[in-house]
């Protein structure tokens, strides 16, 4: 099995033809894998990032993946993204359902974005049915575990053959 490291290495460089998908992970999700397995399965963070990685170059996409604990540093980054994405993936852990700051700097964007989430975050706690990104996002994927984030650069790339 590849490290993510390497998939970053191979795939990351950004110079491919229809440029960079971003995935962006908030707190916690550096702790996957360990963290509530029940809820959340058991791949790691670097293991999806390797599944991202392979899904995002069968579109012909390079693929930058990042993970912070700090909403300042997300925001940072969602700005970033305004001249180096094609497309966002992101799940913002739980400041999707408390930062006004991430959804204020993903309504800068003028690219596609994707919500994603690993457990499907209606049918949990009431606190987790508000999200302040979905409203500034394309779509939304949730239910579906690592999965979610290969259904959600499937769904950027399909969004940019439009
Ligand atoms: C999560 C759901 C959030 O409610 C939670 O705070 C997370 C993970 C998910 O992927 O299911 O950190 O975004």
């Amino acid at each position: 099995m590849l490290t993510g490291e390497l998939a970053l290495r191979e795939w990351g460089n950004g110079l491919t033809e229809r440029g960079s998908i971003w995935v962006l992970n908030g707190p916690n999700l550096n702790l996957l894998g360990e963290r509530e397995p029940g809820i959340y399965g058991g791949d790691s963070l670097a293991d999806i990032e390797v599944r991202c990685a392979e899904t995002a170059k069968t579109a012909g996409f390079a693929l930058d993946f990042r993970q912070t604990n700090h909403e300042g540093e997300l925001v940072a980054w969602i700005q970033e993204a305004r001249t180096g994405a094609a497309g966002l993936a992101i799940n913002a852990g739980a400041y999707t359902h408390t930062s006004v700051a991430v959804h204020d700097a993903l309504r800068l964007l003028d690219i596609p974005i994707v919500e994603v989430h690993l457990s499907n975050i209606f049918a949990r706690e009431e606190f987790r049915h508000k999200s302040y990104i979905s409203a500034a996002a394309t779509g939304v994927v949730c239910g579906f575990g690592s999965h979610s984030y290969v259904l959600a650069i499937s769904a950027l790339a399909a969004r940019m053959d439009l």
